[in-house]
């Protein structure tokens, strides 16, 4: 018997950029753990070039898609479907893009038409990625689909600007298309994952002030993008399989916490 969480299992991963990305780790552990995956990205991501060398690496093939177009998205999965050789086990979401926090507008002063975009891309996606898979029937019964969310969805982090909306709404999106997807016994999440140092999280005003508190404030210490990718391994295992319709904190205890004596100094 193979040892191997997810032997034989078919997987479609978006959102690896370059080797800070959590995807990059995640996809690489889902073949670490025996499964075969598609690699995807925007098209305009594929210009930077990195992805062919993971893509070399996995022996994954991979398949642009910009994840706001049901077309793109739809030829993915068929694509997939028949690379792979059969309908899919597991997917990750993990995009995120805020375009009022790359051109610095003020939360009180946000563009609306970036504002849209920004939900678009970053929370919208998921919802479409979701009815394309549901109008192709392409999961497998007992699938698992993730996406990535900040607690920023719960708390306000006043720096993660509309991005916490996103987040809020990615988290519902995950909760309400988790339901229909019961039907098909297809379970659909989301992991709320500590600060991590990717082109994405970088990109917030602070960052690097905040990363560092987030570490003190944690009991467990942040988690990192290969602690994420071994907790997204087991949410596409067939240990998880009732697991569904929920936000999981992988943060080293962040969210339950008030104060930390370790952030004034105060350790015992
Ligand atoms: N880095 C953190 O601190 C942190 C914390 C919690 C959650 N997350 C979430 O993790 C996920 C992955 O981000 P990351 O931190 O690994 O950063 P990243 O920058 O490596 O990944 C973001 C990805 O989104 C992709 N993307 C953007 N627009 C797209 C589109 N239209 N179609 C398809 N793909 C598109 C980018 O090309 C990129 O690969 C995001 O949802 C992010 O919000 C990150």
């Amino acid at each position: 018997m193979s040892t191997k969480l997810l032997a034989g299992k078919r997987g479609v991963v978006f959102g690896a950029l370059n080797k800070d990305s959590i995807a990059w780790k995640v996809a690489e552990r889902c073949v670490e753990q025996g499964a075969t995956i598609t690699l995807t990205n925007a098209p305009v991501a594929m210009r930077l070039g990195e992805l062919q060398d993971l893509g070399e690496k996995l022996n994954a093939e991979i398949i642009p898609a910009d994840a706001t177009s049901m077309e793109d998205l739809d030829a993915l999965f068929e694509k997939s479907m028949d690379v792979l050789g059969g309908k899919i086990d597991f997917v990750l979401h993990a995009i995120g893009m805020s375009v009022n926090v790359r051109k610095n507008r003020h939360y009180t002063d946000l563009k609306y038409d970036w504002m849209q975009k920004t939900f678009d891309v970053s929370a919208i996606s998921f919802h479409k990625v979701m009815q394309s898979l549901w109008k192709l029937d392409a999961m497998n019964e007992w699938g698992s689909i993730l996406g990535l969310s900040y607690i920023a969805a719960q708390r306000v982090f006043p720096d993660y600007s509309e991005m916490a909306e996103s987040k809020a709404l990615l988290e519902s999106f995950a909760r309400s298309f988790g339901y229909h997807f019961a039907e098909r016994k297809v379970r659909v999440n989301t992991v709320s994952q500590s600060p991590t140092w990717t082109t994405a999280g970088s990109g917030v005003k602070g960052f690097e002030e905040f990363f560092n508190y987030a570490e003190k404030m944690s009991p467990l210490g942040n988690a990192s993008a290969e602690d994420c990718a071994d907790y997204c391994i087991t949410l596409f295992s067939d240990l998880t399989k009732r697991v569904t319709m929920q936000n999981l904190y992988h943060d080293g205890g962040f969210s339950s916490m008030g104060m930390n004596p370790a952030i004034l100094g105060l350790e015992e």
